[in-house]
């Protein structure tokens, strides 16, 4: 038997899984790490914090396995898209990276816009200068700290510093490099065009690979410290949604998923490029070669209700550790109790500005209809159904561009509570599913490296061996309706509150 290892580099921690070849997942470890807010809309982390991780749990599933390294035939990585991550002449680190929710760049944004013209950036890089993306990061340092631009010899993306202190390659692939807003998506490489407007040296970036392309192996220092041995290969991998796709098997025309980690995600294959002119919803390569994918992306998902249990839940934490069980489960108990519209209370989750649909990264979080009447259990629900419409939202784009699908996977922590998957039936009024292995984009990014290792013929094929569903939960007639009122009046918080949120940027 031969094996294949996922590392998932994830905002809260990496989860690192090795599957046998025919997908059965035989170990996995997950170091967590810290995120970084110095100021309001700030969001850094560590690279070597990435790198311990991943070294830890990849020495971790092999002792746990016991799987002999040298069966171990390829890796792949998958990762929080976005990240900056700069290196001077020898390949050290030189400052925390800025991550993908960070909020600090709009400034740049404009310039970016300014330079490269709105219809132009569109053309190129499929998608408006968003503050998420990296090249607005990248011009932001440049400005604000240009001792460190100027040692700067590398930018690479999260899981491609992993790749490159595994490997000594300076290599990305197209999927997570389309988050970059420096390549040239349609074409899958990267711009001239747009790298010499705005003067940033191609020399900087890394080789762009397809997500199954072998871009190196494992170097004998890397193998020494992770216990894997130099013959294991390493595949391009994928930015963390691209990888979710094939580890849940949307690859095809007429697959999606909705993922809820901590952002959330609303992800649709298309074989044929579709761009939303007004840039609402991403247009991104994705893993399989030649394809690409939309997807609507909401800031706050997971990242709500983990704020909300570690503010406000101290009572559901002590009593699940004191039950042994997870204190998401009795927070979903709790929520279950609160009727749909948790009695006339909303949840708008701009808790780190917004992407689908307002592109906003000034506007921030809010409860809607506070009464003295509700209990925990009503701000519970109210956060899981904002994220819901949120993701609503993100649907609606996707079904005006024609590429909505007859039924939803659903992934990511949220994925996994029934509650939350039913709230996502009936919200969308569609089924929605899961996969029988939860691995997500461990196991997609598992999936490309034995699609490069020569296990598989194609990304697809090996999908349909290896990825099976639960049997789907389908929307319950009579709360499509209830849910469709509320998220009518969720719809207006927004406009309601765009002018307002600006006088609260400018607040002392
Ligand atoms: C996608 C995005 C997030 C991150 C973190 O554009 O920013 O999904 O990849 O998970």
């Amino acid at each position: 038997m031969k094996y294949v290892l996922g590392i998932d580099l994830g905002t809260s921690g990496t989860k690192t899984v090795l599957f046998d070849q025919l997908g059965k997942a035989v170990a996995s470890a997950l170091v967590e790490y810290p995120l970084y807010q110095p100021q309001n809309g700030w969001a850094e982390q560590d690279p070597e914090d990435w790198w311990h991780a991943a070294e830890q749990t990849i020495r971790t599933v092999l002792e746990k396995s016991g799987v002999q390294p040298a069966d171990v035939v390829s890796l792949g990585i998958s990762g929080q898209m976005h990240g900056l991550v700069m290196l001077d002449e020898a390949g050290k680190v030189l400052r925390r990276s800025i991550i993908w929710c960070d909020q600090r760049t709009q400034e740049e944004c404009d310039e970016i816009t300014a330079k490269v013209g709105y219809d132009n950036l569109i053309r190129i890089t499929a998608n408006p200068a968003l503050c998420g993306f990296t090249l607005s990061k990248v011009l932001w340092v440049r400005k604000h700290e240009p001792d460190i631009y100027a040692k700067c010899r590398h930018i690479l993306l999260p899981k491609d510093y992993v790749r490159y202190m595994l490997t000594g390659d300076f290599a990305t692939e197209v999927s997570d490099a389309s988050g970059m807003q420096m390549l040239d998506v349609p074409h899958r490489c990267w711009s001239d065009e747009l790298l010499e407007t705005l003067d940033i040296d191609k020399r900087l970036l890394a080789k762009v690979y397809e997500s199954c392309e072998v871009t190196g192996h494992i170097s004998a220092e890397a193998a020494k410290l992770t216990g894997l041995t130099e013959s294991t290969l390493v595949v391009g991998g994928a930015g963390d949604n691209a990888a979710a796709a094939v580890g849940t098997g949307v690859v095809e025309d007429g697959k999606a998923f909705t993922t809820i980690g901590t952002s959330g995600v609303v992800f649709a294959h298309t074989d044929h490029l579709s761009i939303d002119p007004k840039g609402r919803v991403h247009t991104f390569c994705c893993a399989v070669p030649g394809a690409w994918h939309v997807m609507g992306v909401t800031q706050a998902a997971g990242l709500s209700l983990k704020w909300f249990r570690d503010t406000f839940c101290t009572a559901e934490k002590e009593a699940a550790a004191s039950m042994g069980v997870d204190p998401y489960d009795l927070m979903n108990k709790e929520a279950a109790m609160s009727p749909i519209g948790a009695n006339k209370l909303l949840y708008a989750p701009y808790l780190m500005g917004e992407r689908t649909p307002h592109l906003d990264a000034d506007c921030r979080g809010m409860f809607f209809g506070l009464s003295a009447m509700h209990q925990r259990r009503d701000l519970l629900r109210a956060v899981m159904e904002g994220v819901s419409y949120s993701l609503k939202d993100c649907l609606g784009i996707l079904e005006g561009m024609g590429v909505a699908p007859e039924q939803m996977l659903a992934c990511g922590g949220g994925g996994k509570s029934p509650l939350w998957r039913q709230m996502l039936a009936d919200v969308f009024n569609c089924p929605v599913a899961t996969t029988i292995n939860t691995e997500g984009p461990a196991l997609g990014v598992a999936i490309l490296a034995g699609v490069g290792a020569g296990l598989y013929p194609s990304v697809q094929e090996a999908c349909r061996a290896m990825i099976h569903l639960n049997p789907a939960q389908n929307p319950i007639e009579e709360n499509v309706p209830k849910y469709a009122k509320v998220y009518d009046v969720y719809t207006q918080l927004y406009e309601a509150n765009k002018q307002v949120f600006k006088a609260l940027k400018e607040m002392a």
